[in-house]
């Protein structure tokens, strides 16, 4: 499958930011059939502490709540992670998926439809 990317960026090298968002894209996929088929959850995907760090594609910028938007990505990892075992999990589930369409709705629009795909109804 080629991934369209945010913005225009032909002949562009994928950057850090991108493959480590294509891994929490993955975790979302696999976590979303977890929850259908009652598995259990995946070790806790403690490389995703790389979205503070890593390098956005050449002439991208973050937007101005950035910061904040990672926090509430990181928040709402922790209370999934809290309440899997709880009825609660596919609620937080989708909290987890709302908060990074938060960001991708101000910073990189492009793959909100294939994330948004993730929630459990
Ligand atoms: C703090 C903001 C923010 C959050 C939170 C966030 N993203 Fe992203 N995402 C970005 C930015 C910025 C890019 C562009 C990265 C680049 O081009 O370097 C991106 C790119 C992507 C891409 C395209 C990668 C490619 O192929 O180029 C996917 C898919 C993606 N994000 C999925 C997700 C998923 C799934 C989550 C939640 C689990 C998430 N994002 C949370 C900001 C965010």
């Amino acid at each position: 499958m080629v991934l369209a990317a945010c913005f225009f960026q032909a002949a562009m090298p994928v950057s850090p930011m991108s493959k480590l968002m294509r891994q929490m894209l993955t975790f979302l996929d696999v976590e979303k059939q977890n929850i259908a088929q009652n598995k259990p959850v995946q070790e806790f995907p403690k490389s995703f502490e790389k979205i503070n760090t890593a390098k956005l594609t050449e002439g991208k910028k973050p937007s101005a709540d950035h910061g904040a938007y990672i926090q509430n990505f990181q928040r709402s990892l922790t209370r999934y992670y809290e309440s899997i075992n709880t009825p609660q999990r596919a609620s937080t589930f989708n909290l987890l998926v709302s908060s990074c369409i938060t960001c991708h709705e101000h910073e990189c629009p492009g793959p909100i439809q294939r994330i948004e795909k993730n929630l459990v109804k």
